[in-house]
């Protein structure tokens, strides 16, 4: 159950506080650390750093305020369709609505990208990314069981089909 808003932690306001742009190579110290802060496997520094600077397919987006970088979401354009492969926000920074201003541009992406389909995992027990997830619109489609080789946890795949305006729409 949702607690009433005067109950709820006090939190600014979501939109005008973050920026969010493309990651550049010179971010990786602060996607890292942020990385090492929220998995307990977390994905190596030049792993990181071939996805922000190799590979055409992948966009690698940073969310910051005036402080600097706070979060980061990585996805791929493949085969007509988005997939969302890892998403973070720092510790300190969360439950302020980072992450959300990342999936709104995720689908922006995919609009504007003529994409219609977002696809991502998310492991079972991942309570709070799942609602985050499910507050986008995304549904659960599926699970991929002991897909994360760490510790053989069930993946939730889940999904979000974008209406994607034709081009001989007005
Ligand atoms: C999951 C994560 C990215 C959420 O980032 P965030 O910036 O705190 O998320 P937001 O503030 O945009 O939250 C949006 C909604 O998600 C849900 N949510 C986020 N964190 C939650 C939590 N700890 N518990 C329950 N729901 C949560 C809520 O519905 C929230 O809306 P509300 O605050 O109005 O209730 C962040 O907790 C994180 O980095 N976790 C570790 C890494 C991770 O698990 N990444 C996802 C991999 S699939």
């Amino acid at each position: 159950m949702k607690l009433p808003r005067a109950e709820q932690p006090s939190k600014e306001p979501k939109a005008p506080k973050w920026n969010v742009r493309a990651a550049l190579p010179e971010d990786i110290d602060a996607i890292e650390r942020i990385e090492r802060a929220s998995f307990k496997s977390p994905w190596s520094r030049r792993a990181l750093s071939e996805e922000i600077s190799c590979r055409s397919w992948s966009q690698v987006s940073v969310v910051e305020t005036a402080q600097g970088v706070v979060g980061y979401m990585i996805f791929w354009r493949v085969a007509g369709e988005l997939h969302l492969l890892n998403l973070a926000v720092s510790p300190s920074c969360r439950r302020q609505g980072a992450a959300s201003i990342l999936i709104e541009q995720l689908i922006e992406a995919a609009v504007q990208g003529g994409q219609n389909q977002v696809f991502l995992e998310v492991r079972k027990s991942n309570t709070a990314a799942k609602r985050l997830y499910t507050e986008a619109g995304f549904v659960e489609i599926g699970v991929r069981p002991g897909y994360y080789s760490d510790n053989g946890e069930d993946a939730v795949l889940m999904g979000l089909r974008i209406e994607v305006p034709s081009p001989s729409a007005p």
